[in-house]
């Protein structure tokens, strides 16, 4: 079993002149976190070089290089690089993803590559899959990859992980290609984000797009389901912990110390982005710098930015913004012994950036939005033994986490400035209690541990999709089920009505049964081996206005009346309802628009089957909860069904039609075919060698699975055919 990572970037970059190309570290969260993985699995990685290549010895040349660590690249053209990774991904996804709507700019070429080179992707991820391998794609780059794999390899173990946050539905709904992006990513099995936040974004924005409703944090697709998680990804601790143990590191360290022996340095690191924050630092490091004279010569900003998408208009923009507010606050504030704020544009090597972390007394991370952000946990972890306090901002992922940080708005100019004060004040004791605290956190969540639990996750779902899976009702099902049918000769078929044999609508009342429903009962109860009933939540005079002409038995309101030998029969003693829920049930139908009351002798439903998805999952909540006592106090069951919230008498169920059915007669098949919760009773009621099938959504007790509610009148039809 192969683990295949896939991404935009491979963790290696090309870089130089053809013949004399290069080999250096990505940058980037997800390249430095991820390639620090160790696993057991034979581990490959499918990305872009990060540079162009046209010649095709070339290519093959970097494909043999890069094949040594198990890299396989994936050759764009400028022309890809401008218009999906540059435009699509980076003009469009990452300002939508971080907030900023203005910078976004539509252009439909660039959706056009976007697909393209995902089509790409996936056919180079082809020539590496084998059956059972884990696939695991990273990232807004390559969100339709999921389910052009999925397409291509029905059955392999697929997962994504989205590094960048996910915006709130009123954000996503802008993208006018949001259905493609959600229906690409649920071609994994395993969706997840690094916070919960970003999670509950994205259930929300599946349930309003795709009109797909998620129990809990999964969601059940036509085959399969899919599930939502939020795992924080982590960093190799132990790598960056000992990072100080290498010479090369603590030379430079060293190094470091003595140059700036006197000074307090405070670093930042991050790539050029303006999700980053870097002006809004600055800001605030000049206000501090401003107001705290007594710090001046002897607090320095160390600020490295690492080019990045500097093609992008925003970005070069961003650049210049940058280099004018630091020649600013340097211009005014420097003397010939101390410059306030040291500007690195280049990328730094490992060694040199543990050096930096190790000996930098503030950490100022301040981005107005970040998935993640793995900075702060590097700095955090190359705290061997020196000490530093960390000023995160909320908006970063690791706010979660990192809770013993000096936590800040970033859009605040004062609590950075406030902050950069106490952490220049803050107690040695102080300090070194919330890294001992920050600390353990980092080296508990590492990336290991993250992708472990990732993978862990996908083999779980997977598993359960393959079990799922082979209960689908196919052709060789069908032909025993058709051969234990025609070798009998006493039947009982006890079927469901709502989502069974007529589909649901929007208004219960509209759900009549149709000249198709009605000859295929009429051809099923003709057989005088068949004894056919209807089983159903409905009330008896619905079920005997649509259906009472037919020679069958019919149950209603969950086995409480039943129709046998022409007439009905009531189980059950008609009680009046308790005004209390009456009026519960009412105060909810007035609230919650587009909801419905219907009030059946043995039963009270509430329909929310119109409500806004929003609003109805709040509600149901509420009802409940105003209803548990009330009901416990009358001893009525609280029910959940398919858009509905039912009271009712708990002695008859569709499990107790079951029971008294089977008392009846001596059958030689059974069989029921229902969809709902309700219907669950049913089957496990019946004995272990009856046909048991429900339709839609998967059962725990039904042994088959019809997928879909059109299907079950085909199959009636094809279980008579001879
Ligand atoms: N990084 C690097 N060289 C540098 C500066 C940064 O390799 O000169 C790495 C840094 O160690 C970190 C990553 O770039 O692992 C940045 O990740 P982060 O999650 O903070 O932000 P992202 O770039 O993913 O938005
Ligand atoms: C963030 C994104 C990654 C991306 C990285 C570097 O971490 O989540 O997908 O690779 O930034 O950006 P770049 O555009 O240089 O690959």
């Amino acid at each position: 079993m192969k683990l295949i990572i896939i991404s935009n970037r491979l963790p290696v970059k090309v870089y130089g002149t053809p013949g004399k190309y290069r080999f250096a570290r990505s940058e980037g969260g997800l390249t430095t976190g991820l390639d620090s993985l160790e696993t057991e699995m034979e581990k490959h990685w499918i990305g872009w070089p990060g540079i162009e290549i046209t010649q095709t010895y070339l290519k093959k040349k970097i494909t043999k290089q890069l094949a040594n660590k198990d890299f396989h690249p994936v050759f764009l053209t400028s022309k890809d690089v401008e218009e999906y990774y540059e435009g699509y991904s980076n003009s469009k996804i990452w300002p939508l993803c971080h907030y900023f709507f203005s910078l976004i700019k539509h252009e439909p070429s660039h959706w056009e590559s976007y697909k393209k080179v995902n089509q790409m992707f996936a056919e180079a991820a082809s020539k590496v899959i084998s059956p059972g391998d884990i696939v695991w794609v990273q990232d807004y780059q390559l969100m339709l990859l999921p389910k052009m794999l999925r397409e291509m390899f029905p059955d392999i173990s697929i997962g994504y992980f989205h590094h960048i946050p996910f915006p709130s539905y009123e954000l996503f709904r802008v993208l006018p290609e949001r259905a493609e992006i959600l229906e690409g990513l649920l071609g994994a099995d395993l969706v997840a984000f690094h916070t919960f936040e970003y999670m509950r974004h994205f259930i929300s924005a599946v349930e309003r797009v795709l009109d797909l409703n998620f129990e809990l944090d999964q969601v059940r697709l036509k085959e399969r389901i899919v599930r939502i998680d939020a795992l924080p990804m982590g960093i190799n601790f132990d790598l960056y912990y000992n990072s100080i143990l290498n010479p090369k590191v603590s030379r430079i360290a060293d190094k470091l110390k003595k140059n700036y022996k006197d000074h307090k340095i405070i670093l930042s690191v991050d790539r050029l982005d303006y999700s980053k924050g870097i002006l809004n630092r600055l800001k605030g490091f000049a206000r501090f710098l401003e107001n705290h004279p007594e710090h001046q010569g002897k607090v320095s900003l160390f600020m490295i930015i690492v080019p990045s998408r500097d093609k992008v208009e925003s970005y070069a923009e961003l650049k210049t913004k940058i280099d004018e507010t630091i020649g600013s606050v340097n211009g005014i504030y420097s003397n010939m012994n101390w410059t306030p704020i040291h500007y690195f544009y280049h990328g730094f090597s490992f060694e040199e950036l543990c050096a930096m972390y190790y000996i930098a007394d503030i950490a100022l991370v301040t981005p107005l939005r970040d998935g993640m952000n793995l900075v702060a946990k590097e700095y955090i972890a190359c705290k061997r033994d020196t000490d530093g306090v960390l000023i995160l901002s909320e908006m970063a992922g690791a706010s979660i986490e990192l809770i013993d940080a000096l936590i800040i708005n970033p859009n605040d100019a004062a609590e950075i400035e406030q902050a950069i004060v106490q952490a220049l004040e803050m107690s040695k004791e102080e300090i070194r209690e919330r890294m001992d605290w920050m600390q353990r956190r980092v080296s508990r969540q590492t990336v290991n541990k993250w992708a472990g639990d990732f993978i862990d996750e996908l083999m779980k779902i997977r598993e359960k999709n393959h079990s799922m899976y082979s209960r689908v009702l196919g052709d060789s099902a069908l032909a025993k089920i058709k051969q234990e049918y025609h070798n009998s000769t006493k039947r009982l078929i006890i079927l469901d009505y709502d989502g069974t044999l007529s589909p649901f609508h929007p208004r219960p009342e509209d759900a009549f049964p149709t000249r198709e429903i009605l000859e295929t009962l009429q051809e099923l109860s003709n057989d005088p081996h068949n004894k056919v009933v209807i089983s159903s939540g409905r009330d008896h005079h619905t079920l005997e206005q649509w259906l009472g002409n037919l020679n069958i038995g019919l149950a209603a309101e969950h086995g409480a009346f039943y129709k046998s030998d022409g007439k009905w029969h009531k189980n059950s003693m008609q009680k009046k309802w308790d005004p209390e829920i009456l009026t519960i049930l009412n105060q909810f139908v007035e609230k919650t628009p587009r909801s419905a009351l219907e009030v059946k002798e043995t039963a009270l439903v509430w329909h929310y089957r119109k409500v806004d998805g929003w609003l109805a999952s709040m509600r149901v909540q509420q009802l409940i909860e105003a209803l548990v006592t009330p009901c416990t106090r009358d001893h009525l069951q609280i029910m959940k069904g398919n858009k509905i919230i039912e009271v009712k008498h708990p002695d008859f169920t569709k499990g107790s039609e079951v029971n008294r059915l089977l008392n009846e007669d001596n059958y030689d098949f059974v069989m029921a075919m229902g969809d709902d919760v309700t219907d669950e009773d049913m089957f496990f009621a019946l004995p272990n060698n009856s046909t048991t099938i429900k339709i839609g959504t998967f059962s725990e007790y039904a042994k088959y699975n019809l997928l879909n509610q059109t299907e079950t009148l085909p199959f009636l039809k094809k279980l008579m055919a001879l």
